[in-house]
């Protein structure tokens, strides 16, 4: 039975307080258009008004669309308001960094967890391909299926999600918090899952998740290593590892002078966000665009791209898909 309703959390908080109901699963995280509520094993679905005609389907499959590549760089709003919406837990706020998320394969959300209300979040997992989260701002203290003690993330750590990792946000920095999540496919199931309680487990458990293991990154301890283009350093997250191939990520940062040179992939996607500074990116037949701190970039296979200037405390966090693709450098720098 599919109930469309104007206002879906509050069509969800009434099944749930005053019927018995709970959340089976949501879809999607950034912005429910679909809640599944059971009690009694009995499933109703709460469809956001208008109904979607790409109602997802009802046996909760994971489906990975075709990549629509393009050029797409997500400025912060002109007019200094906030173009972000409440996602799946309502004290936290989603701001979209990947407009028409590539045909539906890809999502990255800068979310916002609000310093006015505690975490209300309960043990759930995602059916996804690909899931990290990099820690922007403040702290969030996380536990996750199998993998020890609670624990803080910290601003600059990360962690790999594997596919259907139980795990659970447990509380914020007083200040709130800020991070970074990147996702494949853009729209996916969330289940939640009422018998396991977290943390559950003393000891880390060797676990494989669809052939990835669980990653957490410390900024503190990490190793910064020459990048690609002379005049930069970064640190790998360790995504590429931890997902068997699926993706890499690294920080990356100004460390001396440069001479641009263009660049160009074979791969997905490669994403940037950029974490402190500036830069000025030249990507092939558009131009030039300037970039400050909390805007992003994705530059799909094929087009030369390169970055011409940049500030000295420059640093940004980049994504690709699949982990091993091909960078390319290209020798002699025009358009
Ligand atoms: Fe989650």
């Amino acid at each position: 039975m599919v109930i469309p309703h104007e206002d879906l959390k509050k069509a969800r908080l009434l099944l749930e307080a005053e019927f018995g109901f709970r959340r089976y699963a949501t879809f999607n995280a950034d912005y429910p258009s679909v809640e599944v509520m059971s009690s009694h094993g009995v499933r109703i679905w709460l469809a956001r008004q208008p109904v979607p005609n790409d109602l997802p389907n009802p046996e909760f499959e994971l489906l990975v669309p075709p990549l629509q590549p393009s050029f797409v760089f997500k400025k912060l709003s002109a007019h200094g308001g906030s173009d972000s919406r409440e996602g799946r837990v309502g004290q936290m706020l989603y701001r979209d960094l990947i407009p028409g998320r590539q045909g539906g394969r890809f999502i990255a959300s800068h979310i916002t967890l609000s310093k006015d209300e505690p975490v209300k979040d309960s043990v759930h997992f995602h059916r996804i391909r690909f899931q990290m989260i990099y820690g922007l701002k403040g702290w969030v203290r996380v536990a996750y299926e199998d993998e020890g003690p609670e624990f803080v993330m910290e601003e600059g750590d990360c962690v790999l999600q594997p596919p259907e990792i139980r795990h659970q946000v447990i509380d914020r920095s007083p200040d709130g918090a800020e991070v970074i999540e990147f996702c494949s496919p853009a729209a996916h199931w969330t289940f939640y899952d009422y018998d396991l309680r977290l943390p559950n487990s003393a000891d880390k458990l060797p676990r494989d998740f669809s052939g990835q293991r669980f990653i957490h990154h410390k900024a503190a301890e990490a190793r910064w290593r020459p990048w690609r283009l002379r005049g930069f350093e970064s640190r790998d997250l360790g995504i590429k590892d931890g997902s068997g191939a699926m993706a890499h990520a690294h920080v990356v940062r100004r460390s001396d002078r440069f001479q641009p040179a263009h660049f160009s992939h074979n791969g997905e996607i490669l994403f940037m966000f950029v974490l402190k500074g500036e830069l000025t990116l030249h990507c092939e037949k558009h131009p030039l665009e300037r970039f400050a701190a909390a805007e992003s970039i994705v530059v799909p296979g094929g087009i030369r791209y390169a970055l011409v200037e940049s500030s000295n405390d420059l640093e940004f966090l980049e994504v690709a898909l699949p982990g091993d693709l091909e960078i390319t450098r290209h020798e002699g720098f025009g358009s």
